[in-house]
């Protein structure tokens, strides 16, 4: 089995202490910075914004992959992406313009993702799928940090791996929210490559030893 993109959620870190957050990550295996972005009216919640986002971008060594939970992301991304950002992912229930919003973001030159929530059938994508670099399932119901995974995802994965590779697209499946060692390994089985982890990775005492054995499942 190939080994897992793993992309830590700084949303579980400790805000006052971002860099250190940001340097223990370069320093560990992770690939990717996974960065939420809530507005406060697609979720009910309200994280950071583009500030923030520079200031991680000018520490960060890894690929910044930015999480938008937000409506109208098209009035966003340009921002976002002079902000550091190198994957976007929109979420497909807040973009009735799916196709448009991807090229917005291709051509930028970032790698183009579509978040999926958790009610949302993944036989939405069919007529996209080759327009998307990234797909972004959503494991928990998306607005915070420490929820418990739901075990469907699992069925979504494998069902999502059969269109990808009946369309033959490169895409990657991505896993959000509630990853452990106990579901990474049957996630990557299933047809995963990326696996973000927030509370699992920074709730723990050594989070880069916790990255490491994510890499290593
Ligand atoms: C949820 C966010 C997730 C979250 C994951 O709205 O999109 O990225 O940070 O955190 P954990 O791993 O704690 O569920
Ligand atoms: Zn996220």
């Amino acid at each position: 089995m190939k080994s897992p993109i793993v992309a830590p959620s700084i949303l579980a870190a400790d805000f006052a202490n971002l860099e250190r957050e940001v340097k223990m990550i370069n320093d560990s295996q992770a690939d990717w910075i996974h960065i939420d972005i809530m507005d406060g009216v697609f979720v009910p919640n309200i994280s950071m914004g583009i500030p923030v986002v520079e200031s991680i971008k000018r520490h960060a060594r890894k690929v910044m992959d930015v999480h938008l939970m937000i409506v109208q992301p098209e009035r966003y991304v340009e921002a976002f992406h002079k902000a550091g950002a190198e994957v976007i992912s929109v979420h497909v229930e807040a973009c009735p313009h799916l196709h448009r919003n991807l090229q917005q973001i291709k051509a930028l030159g970032c790698k183009a993702g579509v978040a999926v929530n958790p009610h949302t059938s993944v036989n939405q994508l069919e007529d996209i799928i080759h327009d998307i670099d990234l797909i972004c399932l959503m494991s928990v119901n998306p607005g915070f940090g420490g929820q418990k995974f739901i075990e469907h995802t699992f069925d979504k994965v494998k069902r999502l791996k059969e269109l990808i590779n009946r369309n033959k697209t490169k895409t990657l499946i991505e896993i959000d929210g509630g990853v452990n060692l106990q579901n990474a390994k049957p996630l990557m089985e299933a047809g995963a490559d990326v696996l973000v982890a927030g509370n699992f990775v920074f709730s723990s005492a050594t989070p880069a030893d916790v990255i490491r054995q994510l890499k290593a499942l």
